[in-house]
């Protein structure tokens, strides 16, 4: 049988095997074949409006696109050899309504018809990633709400700088992702335009109404040039730099997690669920998923570049370029909806170890305290931060901590040291010193976690 093919009437030759295997994209662009049967019959409907079918094709080739759909789904485009999904599509759609099969793309385009797929894929594929960030960032609020006493080092440059709680800790990495989540429904507002009826680059040779195709399609927007609309890819890049802004918080999160579940630290127990052995090490316990979550990043940031490289340097219209670009968004697509449910599974079983933290507290870590309490007894800040650090040296020399140096030896840096040093309470009084809002007292902490979990219970605004 001949192969069935999209073109080839002013050829000759049959293609060359070595390029009809460089051209294939079925193996990759296969998936998106509910979306081809979707705007397929918008399109039916949109050309018998117009007059180019009779209600009785209009039927057979709607109905036919189903039984196509039926077919796909249950596994008979598995083996296809067709050049790409829009061909397997037509040419099952030829099997089942025979030679009016012909008409489906009159006025049509693979140009206008492949971003207009990939579009509606981006917007599955969006609100599926959503939902793993709201489960996610779910996942680091509950341990806030655990954790809103347990109190640790908080850090700055890798050093220990002020005390703080886990809560505050796992707020500070739940709040990028309420971004995220905004920064997605600002992608795929973006991208709810509907091409179609703009053909290969020049607009349709049929007069379609093209708003009524959109809200078949349920998008928000009509694409208003031609050229610009078949050859634009920045919807993708777009998602792609959101998916790469998940995966770099997801990273630092993961990294951090890194450190607090080595044996140093031993600030949280992952579980064994999340872990993995090693082949010659029998006491190895291996924090894997934190260090995939990390080295996804690093792939999907690697779609990203490879996308827009894809596109720089293009003139408008399309280009076959742009075929490589459903490979780059796929892999991001599935890469981080591979890791989010991972990472989370290991957030909701990672324990805290309270006294772990608790030990690699320091009393140096309350020396803003003084300077402040020298502030609030007159002192200038710049004076303040001196005279503290004056007794901070002191302390490091004797190898004490700040609170043992000796009344004589602190009032000699200065008068009042003594004092307050007695009066400075405990790290959770230090932590309640700072509340301005957003900061890590305990009112702040509370404010953020109910802000936070009306903002992963809801839809995105
Ligand atoms: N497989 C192609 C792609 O993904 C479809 C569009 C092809 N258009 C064309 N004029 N050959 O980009």
């Amino acid at each position: 049988m001949e192969r069935h093919q999209l073109w080839g009437g002013r050829f000759q030759v049959a293609p060359n095997a070595a390029l009809v295997e460089l051209n294939e994209s079925l193996s990759v662009d296969f998936r998106l074949w509910p979306y081809d049967i979707r705007s397929a019959k918008a399109w039916v409907a949109a050309i018998a409006q117009a007059g180019v079918l009779d209600a009785a094709e209009e039927s057979r080739l709607s109905k036919g696109l189903d039984r196509v759909a039926t077919r796909l789904e249950r596994g008979d485009g598995d083996n296809a050899t067709d050049e790409d999904v829009h061909t397997l599509v037509e040419r099952l759609l030829y099997e089942e309504v025979g030679d009016v099969a012909g008409k489906l793309n009159t006025g049509r385009s693979r140009n206008d018809q492949v971003t207009t797929d990939l579009r509606l894929w981006c917007l599955d594929a969006i609100a599926a990633v959503d939902s793993e960030l709201q489960a996610l960032g779910n996942a680091l609020v509950s341990q806030a709400s655990s954790g809103v006493d347990t109190v640790m080092p908080g850090y700055t440059h890798g050093q220990r700088a002020q005390p703080v709680t886990w809560a505050y800790v796992m707020l500070a990495h739940a709040w990028p992702l309420a971004r995220d989540r905004g920064r997605l429904a600002d992608a795929a507002d973006r991208l709810a335009e509907s091409p179609l009826g703009l053909a290969a680059l020049a607009g349709s040779g049929i007069a379609v109404d093209r708003e009524q195709i959109a809200r078949e399609l349920g998008l928000k927007r009509l694409s208003q040039n031609g050229l610009d609309a078949t050859g634009a890819r920045d919807f993708v890049a777009e998602l792609l730099f959101v998916l790469g802004i998940v995966a770099t918080h997801v990273s630092r999160l993961a990294g951090e997690l890194f450190t607090y579940a080595s044996a140093e630290y031993g600030f949280v127990r992952l579980s064994e669920a999340y872990c993995t052995g090693s082949s010659l090490l029998p006491q190895k316990r291996n924090p894997d998923v934190l260090e995939l979550a990390r080295a996804k990043a690093s792939r999907i940031l690697g779609d990203l570049a490879g996308m827009l490289s894809l596109e720089r340097g293009l003139p408008a219209g399309y280009n076959k370029d742009l075929q490589e670009d459903k490979s780059l968004l796929f892999d991001a697509v599935d890469t981080t909806l591979l890791t989010l449910p991972a990472i989370r599974g290991a957030i909701e079983e990672m324990k805290p170890v309270a006294d772990r933290m608790e030990m690699a507290l320091d009393h140096t870590m309350l020396a803003t305290d003084l300077a402040d309490q020298l502030v609030a007894g007159g002192v200038t800040f710049r004076e303040a931060h001196g005279l503290v650090g004056n007794l901070v040296r002191v302390a490091e020399s004797l190898s004490v901590p700040l609170t043992d140096i000796p009344a004589e030896t602190a009032s000699t840096i200065h008068p009042e040291f003594p004092t307050l040093i007695g009066s400075l309470g405990t790290w959770r009084d230090s932590i309640e010193r700072r509340s301005t809002m957003g900061g890590a007292s305990k009112q702040s902490v509370e404010r953020q976690i109910e802000l936070l979990t009306q903002q992963f219970a809801a839809d995105p605004t």
